[in-house]
């Protein structure tokens, strides 16, 4: 269902949602291990001491406490009651309350750019827009990571997920795959998961790529 309904724009949906439901997020999360999987992968290819943008760090455990453990993260949210939690798990981390489409840094300020599980929440019409300027944010050499979305979803509204309603849009895996290497990305991986029973249907695209 687009949202019709609420008369809300998905920004506040998403805003409102996660603020109703990130202690419940961070608790059903806890134990999925797939976003350790590729946290380790970019780990292991980036240098100490790199400076990391972070897009919807949500309650930022674990990925925003291990990434700034070892480098200069800037970690941005819409989700006001999601970032009180990141300042907890990552103090180090520089906070930004802001939704991701509004975000403007000089060109080459980063050498990775990473969104776990937060561009599907973001009407898909802006995604080629958004990983273009990724991109000029990015230094030569720089990588991204970023979980997009598996299947075809032009923009609906789940009632009750979590507790909340939520908004999500994405593009089909292939389509996802020909956006990130025409914004000038170097695929190292782009695999497709299905996520596990308590997501049923969830199917995500997960990528690794270079900017060169
Ligand atoms: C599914 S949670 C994932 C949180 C975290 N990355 C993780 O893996 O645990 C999605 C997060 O993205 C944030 N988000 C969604 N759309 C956003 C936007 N347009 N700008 C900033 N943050 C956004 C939400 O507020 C939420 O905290």
């Amino acid at each position: 269902m687009v949202d019709a309904g609420s008369g809300l724009e998905p920004i506040q949906i998403v805003a409102e949602g996660y603020d109703e439901i990130a202690d419940r997020y961070l608790d059903w999360s806890a134990t999925a291990p797939i976003r350790l999987r590729y946290l380790e992968q970019l780990l292991e290819l980036l240098a100490p001491g790199s400076d990391v943008l972070e897009l919807g760090c949500g309650a930022g455990e674990p990925v925003t406490r291990q990434l700034a453990e070892r480098h200069r993260v800037v970690a941005a949210d819409v989700s006001r009651r999601q970032l009180e939690l990141a300042g907890q798990h990552a103090p180090q981390a520089q906070l930004v309350l802001a939704n991701m489409l509004d975000l403007a840094f000089p060109e080459a300020s980063f050498d990775a750019v990473v969104a776990f599980y937060s561009l599907t929440h973001v009407p898909r019409s802006h995604h080629a827009d958004l990983i273009g300027r990724i991109v000029g944010w990015m230094r030569p050499g720089g990588l991204v990571l970023l979980t997009m979305g598996g299947l075809d979803n032009p923009g609906t509204v789940e009632e009750d997920w979590l507790g909340a309603p939520m908004y999500f849009s994405h593009f089909d895996a292939p389509t996802n795959r020909a956006l990130i290497q025409r914004a000038g990305v170097r695929l190292l991986s782009a695999d497709t998961v299905e996520e596990d029973a308590r997501d049923a249907g969830a199917r995500f695209l997960w990528v690794i790529g270079r900017v060169d």
